[in-house]
């Protein structure tokens, strides 16, 4: 595997998906969104709701196609997630072409399995940030494998919220877990090590572009601030040989994890 990933926890590969598979997966995410039913949304979403019924739409979303929102401005899309890569047709095709296969295999994945998909907006003046996190905190597997791919729909730079993270500080522990506990989550510090005082590097890319993530690289993104779209396609893998953890927040009792075949 490149050196780059070993030292920096994070792979940056220009042009890897076509344009066409791009255009596609936008145009799914659209149809898919017009044909979600906004009653719905705001029947869970609205600021009146118990959290009950939002933590089982999103607790329940592991095995299915389910609609976030943004919290600031609830009519407009956060995210779809979060099984779109065994549910949806264009979604899965696009997943699972040969090329991402040998990507996991040289990222260290030896039986990769496909855990989780989400298709995310990040609208214009609307998409809000996300702090800084390790995708293990949310996908946990001893030992660690969780490994992210992130593409890029759109060109992404730092007035559009691109990824930023802390080169090779996926080389200290992981700080914290989210988990199951009853019908809701909790989020458990496991160890108060705090980031290394390393620069944060923005990860300024064109779209087309993957980004493989290290599960325990510390990554964020801004607010987008521009007038400009940076929508993103992520799947997140992990090693069928390492156990996953049943107090995980994604669980998928009715629908069995596959790999690339
Ligand atoms: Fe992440």
């Amino acid at each position: 595997m490149s050196g780059d990933y070993a030292r920096d926890g994070f792979l940056v590969l220009p042009d890897f998906l076509p344009a066409g598979d791009c255009d596609a997966l936008q145009a799914r995410a659209a149809e898919l969104m017009a044909g979600f039913d906004p009653g719905r949304a705001r029947t869970v979403f609205s600021t009146r709701d118990q959290g009950h019924a939002r933590d089982r739409y999103f607790l329940d979303s592991g095995g299915a196609i389910r609609f976030f929102f943004e919290e600031e401005a609830p009519d407009a899309p956060n995210k779809i997630g979060h099984a779109l890569h065994d549910l949806d047709p264009v979604f899965d095709r696009i997943s699972r072409q040969p090329r991402l296969a040998a990507l996991a295999r040289e990222v260290g994945l030896v039986r990769p399995l496909l855990l989780q998909s989400m298709y995310i907006f990040k609208n214009p003046g609307i998409g809000g940030e996300v702090g800084w996190h390790q995708d293990a905190t949310f996908l946990h597997t001893t030992p660690v494998t969780v490994t992210g791919f992130w593409i890029a729909l759109d060109d992404a730079d730092r007035e559009n919220g691109c990824l930023l993270a802390l080169p090779g500080a996926h080389r200290g522990p992981l700080r914290q877990r989210f988990r199951r506990s009853g019908d809701g989550t909790v989020t458990e510090e496991i160890d108060a090590t705090l980031w290394p005082a390393v620069e944060p590097v923005p990860i300024e890319v064109r779209r087309g572009t993957l980004v493989v993530l290290h599960g325990l690289l510390p990554h964020a993104s801004s607010a987008n601030r521009s007038s400009r779209p940076r929508h993103a396609y992520t799947l997140h893998l992990i090693d069928g040989h390492a156990s996953y953890d049943a107090d995980n927040w994604l669980q998928r009792p009715d629908l069995p994890l596959r790999g690339f075949t």
